[in-house]
């Protein structure tokens, strides 16, 4: 059994995290931890995991979790990981970073849009990014994966095969993507709070948002040259899930048969995505581990559809996928 230790276990992706793991036939949760104030019985902290997880949330014990885990998931906001993240590797722990503490290989960039200074540059040099159907090969054995972010992941996965292939013009690129309000954590701010949330759907992050370079370095890796991305974020009111629409200028003259192929040959095997022929939804894929996919063409553009839930294969389903991964484990264990 793999024993996994959840730190800020008491947010949405901390939640989502016990949960998946208690399903899961080869990992088990051994320890669960969180600020002073936030602590208790899992049971009574979550009313949802009510006579199924009778686990004490407790505040962080370095010398404890050395022994109670073999693999951490760090489910902390960004900068507050990197005061962690060190402390875990150097107990030889493996661990799966939730935040983008160690996804930008650039810590200028890093610095620039999360407007902190980065403390740990030394293991972002040796981290994974987590997006196993481009990176699988990377993953296995490593110590630290930085899991993606949830709109970065949509994204990434629609325009990977016309990257690849070299299909598509470079520096126009348009990610235009919706949330549910869970892609802001638990603790609800002016914005997202419910009265202003309910029944309605806003723009966010203009030309600003931090998965923008995210993005925009991944799909360079894979294209192998630079690539430009207008990242346009949107939060309307649902729970779960993300719904992305990306444009691209095709290089040549493409059609709806040849983008189909290229995509169910790209997707070939994955077990969590599918391509679809009419556009997906985000509730196809709500509490699912699953990414829908579907290409299309209109007025001399290719249009990409994708469709997630921010919560698993956006974070913690996507964390359990690696955790597979890094053990040798089969990848879908816990998410099928
Ligand atoms: N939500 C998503 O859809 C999503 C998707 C992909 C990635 N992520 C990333 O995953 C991470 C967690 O997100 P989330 O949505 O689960 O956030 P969340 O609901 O706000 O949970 C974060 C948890 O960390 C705790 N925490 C904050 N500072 C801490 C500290 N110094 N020591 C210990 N615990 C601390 C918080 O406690 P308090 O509430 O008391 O502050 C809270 O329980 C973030 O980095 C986020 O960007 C989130």
């Amino acid at each position: 059994m793999i024993r996994v230790a959840i730190i800020g276990a008491t947010g949405y992706t901390g939640l989502e995290s016990i949960e998946i793991i208690q399903r899961h036939p080869q990992a088990e949760v051994t320890y669960l931890t969180a600020l002073e104030q936030e602590c208790g019985n899992a049971e009574e902290v979550f009313p949802r995991l009510k006579g199924k997880c009778d686990i004490e949330i407790e505040p962080l014990d370095f010398d404890k979790l050395s022994d109670l885990a073999d693999v951490v998931f760090c489910c902390l906001p960004h900068k507050v990981s990197m005061d962690f993240v060190p402390k875990l590797l150097g107990a030889g722990l493996k661990v799966v970073d939730f935040s983008a503490d160690y996804r930008l290989k650039d810590v200028k960039v890093y610095e620039k849009f999360y407007n902190v200074k980065h403390t740990d540059p030394a293991n972002l040099e040796s981290a994974v990014y987590g997006l196993p159907e481009l990176f699988r090969k990377r993953i296995k054995g490593k110590n630290l994966i930085a899991n993606p972010g949830c709109y970065p992941t949509g994204a990434l996965l629609a325009i990977a095969p016309l990257l690849k292939e070299r299909l598509i013009e470079t520096d126009s690129i348009i990610v235009n993507a919706v949330t549910g309000s869970s892609g802001a954590g638990k603790n609800p701010s002016d914005k997202f709070h419910f009265p202003n949330m309910n029944e309605n759907l806003f723009a966010y992050g203009i030309g600003s948002h931090r998965h923008m370079p995210e993005m925009e370095q991944i799909a360079g890796e894979i294209a192998g040259s630079d690539v430009q991305i207008l990242f346009q974020p949107h939060v309307g009111c649902f729970d779960r899930g993300i719904l992305s629409t990306v444009y691209c200028q095709p290089k040549g003259k493409t059609g709806g048969q040849q983008l189909s192929k290229l995509y169910n040959d790209f997707y070939n095997g994955e077990p969590f995505v599918q391509i679809c022929d009419d556009a997906p939804a985000v509730k196809s894929v709500a509490a699912t581990n699953y990414c829908h996919i579907s290409p299309a063409c209109a007025k001399g553009r290719v249009i990409i559809f994708s469709a997630l839930d921010n919560l698993v294969k956006g974070a913690s389903g996507q964390a359990v996928q690696n955790m597979n991964i890094i053990f040798g484990l089969e990848e879908t264990l816990g998410l099928k």
